[in-house]
């Protein structure tokens, strides 16, 4: 691997993807884990009336915190972090590994950045690993503004309208992707029930608060309190 030319691409575009990163076997095996948690099975039907009668839009579970973690062949893979080693050059460290489970006829998710973008400094990496593939039918493609890393905040605007620019991403099993929480993105809506994680790493030294205070395009929202601290208009 290219690490110098990864780093560069990533700070260029604001994110990086690798495709066929994670073997299928381990995808799988992690697939079913999280679905077990979840209390699905593998034909992804409901067997778990919380889910079924949940009006969440996405379900988050933190295995490491909540659990005993079990992700080790992904959150321990050498290149993995050899990758962000290449990204986060003066040192890092792990956030926190992050599932999401996201009902059929969901919403996705609105524009946003995951921290506000007041200091450039301060930010959080995703590294977003898929266990299934992303397709047409599943709905929940990741939209990403190429380079607003670097365009200060986003936009005030409706929530959901298509920026000029954006690219569309149906990434597949074992796909990774390095983003940055300052760069502006969006989930598209969900059709069937799917999961998602996030291996959330930041630079040494970032607040473990960083990604409390999300920017949408009409509020700004904090997580640990549930609520609107500024509407944006
Ligand atoms: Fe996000």
């Amino acid at each position: 691997m290219d690490y110098k030319k990864i780093s560069q691409t990533f700070w260029d575009q604001g994110y990086i993807i690798f495709e066929k990163f994670f073997s299928d076997e381990l995808m799988d095996e992690y697939n079913n884990k999280i679905l077990k948690h979840y209390g699905l099975n593998q034909n992804w039907e409901h067997t778990n009336e919380f889910i079924s009668k949940s009006a969440v839009e996405v379900i988050p579970w933190f295995p490491y915190r909540e659990s005993d973690g079990g992700f080790d062949g992904i959150d321990r893979h050498p290149e993995f972090n050899e990758i962000t080693d290449a990204i986060l050059k003066e040192g890092w460290e792990n956030l926190y590994c992050m599932m999401m489970f996201s009902k059929a006829g969901s919403k996705g998710q609105a524009w946003h950045q995951d921290c506000p973008p007041d200091d450039p400094k301060k930010y959080n990496l995703n590294r977003l690993v898929y266990t299934h593939d992303i397709t047409d039918e599943t709905g929940g493609e990741i939209v990403i503004m190429p380079e607003a890393h670097k365009a200060g905040i986003l936009p005030v605007g409706n929530p959901h309208d298509e920026i000029e620019g954006q690219l569309v991403f149906q990434p597949k099993k074992g796909t990774v992707v390095f983003l940055h929480g300052h760069c502006f993105h969006r989930v598209k809506p969900v059709k069937s029930d799917r999961v998602s994680s996030n291996f959330r790493a930041v630079p040494k030294g970032t607040p473990e608060d960083i990604t409390d205070i999300c920017v949408y395009r009409n509020m700004k929202y904090k997580f640990s309190t549930s609520e609107v601290i500024e509407e944006r208009v």
